[in-house]
């Protein structure tokens, strides 16, 4: 295996680690990071060249202007919260804070984009145009961080380009995956509420049954996403929460459904709906019952640039080695980077941290997550290449 890029110095991977380890032993859920903000935002102000400010309460932003002329301007994110869980792990920096935990990387996406900026900020007489680190607050709950920063801030005003990374344990260490085009899902779903009439468990024909009818909805929707919706086209709907009746005499007055739904274009999630209402409203007619049907818009889905994508692609070749650089899977889990890509062209990438030495091979969002620290390095020097690449060329 060949890889192009020298190697971090020594004082920066032993930093990485450091940084790691204590966000990762001081994990804060989303938009709860104030003291995961505060350290970020004191090792960046010790970097030299950064501009450094808060656009909000728990994010970070630094501007490095590259001193080498004009350029584009390139956007880095990383994301900064943990997630409410109980953290597993035992060794020595795991999480102090009881019922939060780093399992999903964040706490290596933050210290890679330190380390980024760090390489970068020393660089600065050979960068050209604009680099902005953002440390994004609020990944993991809807209506997220990324929300607010691209719609209610100016922190894309002027952005060419927007590139952010995920860590993810199902590749292995070392290597990068590139996905044009369509990558990460809608994490959508709805609230149904069937309210049909109550009555005595012997004597159905006086009432109308919302667990039967429930039942027929569950299934029909199964019958949408395989008869109505072409094979190429993915769509997930989940039933995963079906609540009624209080005795095995009583027919219940109502029945709560709840659901996932799952999309990757944003075609599908405009049509998803209405076909998912469209089968509801017409089973609950066929048996006299009325529903409420409450559908939730989470994050858009992750559509990468083509052209990013690929010019990415040839980055990770130089960075990491023309055997290392696979195309991504889609991946049916959703991410807020998608809102960047509202504003700019871009790509979310990955970049594998599971490996049996360092057993970082556990599913992400599990009590027993960590990462393989090499990932670091592969992560740091993905940034840097990226970030030097696409700063260098005209701006548009
Ligand atoms: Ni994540």
């Amino acid at each position: 295996m060949t890889s192009h890029a020298s190697p971090l110095p020594d004082a920066l991977r032993q930093q990485l680690r450091a940084w790691r380890r204590h966000l990762h032993q001081h994990p804060e859920i989303s938009f709860q990071e104030h003291q995961t903000a505060a350290f970020i935002r004191a090792e960046l102000e010790r970097m030299p060249g950064l501009e450094v400010s808060q656009l909000t309460p728990t994010s970070v932003l630094a501007a490095l202007r590259g001193e080498a002329g004009p350029g584009r301007t390139v956007l880095l994110r990383a994301d900064i919260d943990a997630l409410p869980i109980e953290e597993e792990n035992t060794f020595e920096f795991r999480s102090q804070n009881a019922g939060a935990m780093h399992a999903c990387g964040h706490d290596g996406h933050a210290a890679i984009l330190m380390g980024a900026a760090q390489l970068l900020s020393e660089a600065r007489a050979e960068l050209s145009g604009e680099v902005r680190f953002i440390f994004q607050h609020a990944e993991e709950t809807p209506p997220g961080g990324a929300e607010e920063l691209v719609f209610s801030t100016p922190l894309m005003d002027g952005v060419d380009i927007s590139l952010g990374l995920h860590l993810l344990s199902f590749y292995p260490a070392g290597v990068v995956a590139v996905r044009p085009g369509m990558f990460m899902a809608s994490p959508d779903s709805f609230q149904l509420t069937i309210r049909g009439r109550g009555g005595h468990g012997g004597m159905p024909e006086q009432a109308v049954d919302p667990v039967a009818i429930g039942a027929q909805v569950v299934t029909n929707l199964q019958h949408v996403v395989s008869r109505a919706i072409s094979p190429f086209e993915p769509l997930v709907v989940s039933v995963t929460q079906f609540h009624a009746g209080t005795a095995d005499n009583i027919i219940p007055d109502t029945a709560r459904l709840a659901a996932t739904v799952r999309v990757f274009s944003p075609e599908m999630r405009e049509r998803a709906p209405q076909v998912l209402e469209r089968v509801i409203a017409g089973i609950c007619a066929a048996h006299g019952a009325e529903y409420e049907f409450e559908y939730l818009y989470a994050y858009r889905p992750v559509v990468n640039t083509d052209w990013v994508a690929a010019e990415l692609s040839e980055v990770a070749r130089a960075v990491v080695g023309e055997d290392r650089v696979i195309q991504a899977g889609m991946w049916a889990a959703g991410e807020d980077f998608s809102a960047y890509l509202q504003k700019s062209p871009g790509c979310f990438f990955a970049v594998g941290s599971g490996s049996p030495q360092a057993n970082s091979e556990w599913p992400h969002h599990h009590p027993r997550f960590t990462l393989d620290e090499s990932a670091l390095d592969t992560g740091v020097q993905m940034m840097v290449a990226a970030a030097r690449y696409f700063t260098a060329r005209d701006p548009q």
